[in-house]
C-alpha cells in the first residue's frame, strides 16, 4: 500500500494494511497457526523472533536458510508452540529490509493467569513498537544499498508506527502516539525495537519505569528512568501514572557511535502520555524528558549491566551450564573482500571488492539452497558448500583501538577477509561459551548478536578488550539473563554460554540490517542427539521443497566500494 508521511506518498509492504502489523496475542504453552498469504510482488518469510521453535526449525522463517521464499502470489502456513516463555517476542519478516515494515508484537501471557506475574498486576499492557520510518521504497532500499550502503538513511523515527510532532508536513505535524493512562494506575509497556538502523534511548517526561522482562523472560525488577534497547530486543517495563494530571512526552531518541565514525542523520521521535484528563487543548504543554546525548553510547552499557534473572519460587529458570564444552572468540568489524568469495580478485579494482561485515574476520555468503533440507538429508555429514566458522579470530591485535575507524596504513593490514557460507556445528547438549568482541575496524559500533533457536545466558559485558585472566572473575553465574539478542557494546565485549539443545540450522547475526546485510552472520549447526526427542522431526507435510528457479536471487552481500568508504569517512 501506499502511505504519505513527510509530505512524501512511499510505497510499503505491510500485513493485513497495518504498521505495525496486527499483535499475536497468546498464553504460554498455547500453538499457534499464522497462514501467511503474499500478495506483495517480494519474495517474502516470517521469522517468529526469539520463539524457541524446538525442535521446529522448519517453521523459523530465514529464507535460503529453513526454507525457500515464499514467491509473490504464494502461501506458506507456519505452525509453532509458544511454551516456557512468557513475556513479549515479535515477528518480522526475514527480508533484507522489508522488515522495516513488516513486523508486529507477540504478546504471551503465563498459563496461570496475569494474577501470576511475580510483579504488581498491571490494570493495562501496551505494546510501544519503536522503529524507523523510510521515505523510499525498501525493496529499492535494498537494491540500492548493495552498491552505495552509506547513502540511505531513515527519514524519521517511529512510535507504533506514528513519527510524532517533531516531523511535520509544511507545517502540518505528523499523528503522534497517545498514550491515555489515569492517575495511580499501572501500566505494563512492551517495548519492542523493530528498527532496522538503531539502538533506542526512551524515556517518559517525569515518570519512572520499573523493568520486569526482556526476550521473553522475567528480569530481576529494577527502577529506571531510561531504556536503552536495541534492533531485536524487547524490554518489558512498568509505568505507575504517579506524576501530576498534566501531558508528558515519551521520547525515542536513536543514539550513534561518536566521532572518528562516520555521523548519520538519526531523527528522535515522540509520542504524548496523557495523565488524567489532560487531552483537551488550551492546557499547558507537554513536558519534555531530558535525554541522554546521542553519543552517550555507554548508558547502553550501563542499562544492560542491570538485568539479571528473575529468581522466583514460582517461575523456575534454567540454570546457566557451569561446565564449557566449547569456547568460542568471535569479533565482529567490518572488512574488505572479493565480490564472488574467495582471494582472486583485483583488490587494485574497485568493482571487484568491497565492504563487507564479518564474525572472526570471515562475512556470510548466502548459501544458493535452503541449508535446513539439506542438513536433514545427509544428517551426520557437513555439507561441502558451507566454511567452518573458526573459534578465535585470525589475528590478535588491539581491537578497540579507535585509530582503526578511519581508512589508514593500519587498517588497511588489518581488513582483509572473504566471503563464505560460515557454519559452526555443535553436538547436541553442547554448552558453548562464546565472548563476542565488537572491534573497531571502520566503525566503532555496537552489535545486537542475535540467535536463533536458543536463549543465551549473558554472564557479563564490558567497554573495551576482553582480557581473560581480569573478566572471567566478573561472570554472574548465579542468575545471569537469558536473552535472544545480546548487546556487544560499542567497543567493548559480551560473555554468554546456551546450551545447543535444538537440533537443526540456525542464523545468528547482528541485528542491524546493514550488519546483517553486509554478512554479520553465520548459522549454528545443532546436531541430533540420540533419541527421537532429541533429534530433528523430519519436514512437516507438503514442505514445499524449492527448484533452482525459484530460489530467491542469491544477494551479494552487499558491496560497498572502498573508495567510496573512504570519501565517506573523510567527509
Ligand atoms: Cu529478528 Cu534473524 O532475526
Amino acid at each position: 500500500m501506499t502511505m504519505t508521511h513527510l509530505c512524501k506518498k512511499t510505497v510499503v509492504t505491510v500485513v493485513n494494511g497495518q504498521l505495525p502489523g496486527p499483535t499475536i496475542e497468546v498464553t504460554e504453552g498455547d500453538s499457534v497457526i499464522v497462514h501467511v498469504v503474499n500478495t506483495s510482488p517480494h519474495n517474502i518469510t516470517i521469522h517468529w523472533h526469539g520463539v524457541r521453535q524446538l525442535q521446529n526449525g522448519w517453521n523459523d522463517g530465514v529464507p535460503m536458510v529453513t526454507q525457500c521464499p515464499i514467491q509473490p502470489n504464494q502461501n506458506f502456513t507456519y505452525r509453532f508452540n509458544v511454551a516456557g516463555q512468557v513475556g513479549t517476542l515479535w515477528w518480522h519478516a526475514h527480508v533484507s529490509c522489508l522488515r522495516g515494515t513488516l513486523h508486529g508484537a507477540i504478546v504471551i501471557r503465563p498459563r496461570d493467569g496475569t494474577n501470576s506475574y511475580p510483579f504488581p498486576k498491571p490494570d493495562r499492557e501496551v505494546p510501544v513498537v519503536i522503529g524507523d520510518w523510510w521515505s523510499i521504497d525498501l525493496a529499492e532500499v535494498d537494491r540500492k544499498m548493495q552498491d552505495n550502503f552509506f547513502d540511505y538513511f531513515p527519514s524519521g523515527s517511529t512510535l507504533n508506527g506514528k513519527l510524532g510532532d517533531l516531523f511535520n508536513c509544511s507545517g502540518v505535524h505528523e499523528d503522534s502516539f497517545m498514550l491515555d493512562v489515569e492517575p495511580g494506575k499501572t501500566y505494563l509497556l512492551r517495548i519492542i525495537n523493530a528498527g532496522l538502523f538503531s539502538e533506542y534511548f526512551f524515556k517518559v517526561a517525569s515518570h519512572r519505569f520499573t523493568v520486569v522482562g526482556s526476550d521473553a523472560n522475567y528480569v530481576t525488577p529494577f527502577t529506571t528512568d531510561l531504556i536503552v534497547i536495541a534492533p531485536g530486543e524487547t524490554v518489558d517495563a512498568l509505568l505507575v501514572a504517579d506524576a501530576r494530571p498534566g501531558k508528558y512526552y515519551m521520547v525515542a531518541l536513536p543514539n550513534q557511535a561518536p566521532l572518528p565514525d562516520t555521523q548519520t542523520p538519526e531523527p528522535a521521535t515522540r509520542g504524548i502520555d496523557r495523565l488524567g484528563n489532560a487531552g483537551n487543548a488550551g492546557k499547558p504543554a507537554a513536558v519534555l524528558p531530558v535525554m541522554p546525548n546521542q553519543h552517550d553510547v555507554v548508558q547502553s552499557l550501563y542499562f544492560h549491566s542491570n538485568l539479571s534473572a528473575l529468581q522466583h519460587p514460582r517461575h523456575r529458570v534454567p540454570q546457566v551450564p557451569k561446565r564449557v564444552d566449547e569456547h568460542m572468540f568471535v569479533t565482529l568489524g567490518l572488512g574488505t573482500a572479493c565480490r564472488h568469495g574467495g582471494f582472486k580478485c583485483n583488490w587494485d579494482v574497485e568493482s571487484e571488492t568491497g565492504l563487507v561485515a564479518t564474525m572472526n574476520n570471515i562475512s556470510f555468503m548466502v548459501p544458493t539452497a535452503p541449508l535446513l533440507p539439506e542438513h536433514y538429508r545427509h544428517v551426520g555429514s557437513q555439507l561441502s558448500t558451507l566454511v567452518e566458522l573458526p573459534d578465535k579470530p585470525p589475528k590478535v591485535f588491539n581491537f578497540t583501538d579507535v585509530s582503526l575507524i578511519p581508512v589508514g596504513p593500519k587498517e588497511k593490514k588489518l581488513e582483509t577477509t572473504y566471503k563464505a557460507t560460515l557454519a559452526r556445528w555443535f553436538r547436541y547438549g553442547s554448552a558453548v561459551e562464546i565472548v563476542f568482541q565488537s572491534t573497531a575496524m571502520l566503525q566503532g559500533d555496537s552489535n545486537p548478536m542475535h540467535l536463533h533457536g536458543h536463549d543465551m545466558f549473558v554472564l557479563a559485558q564490558g567497554a573495551g578488550n576482553f582480557d581473560e585472566a581480569r573478566d572471567v572473575a566478573k561472570y554472574n553465574l548465579v542468575n545471569p539473563p537469558r536473552k535472544n539478542t545480546v548487546v556487544v557494546p560499542n567497543l567493548g565485549w559480551v560473555a554468554v554460554r546456551f546450551v545447543a539443545d535444538n537440533p537443526g540450522v540456525w542464523y545468528m547475526h547482528c541485528h542491524y540490517e546493514f550488519h546483517l546485510a553486509m554478512g554479520m552472520t553465520a548459522v549454528f549447526i545443532v546436531e541430533d542427539g540420540p533419541t527421537a526427542n532429541t533429534s530433528l522431526p523430519p519436514p512437516p507435510v507438503g514442505f514445499p521443497t524449492c527448484s533452482n528457479n525459484e530460489y530467491l536471487v542469491p544477494r551479494e552481500v552487499s558491496l560497498q566500494t572502498p573508495q567510496h568508504t573512504v570519501s565517506r569517512l573523510m567527509d
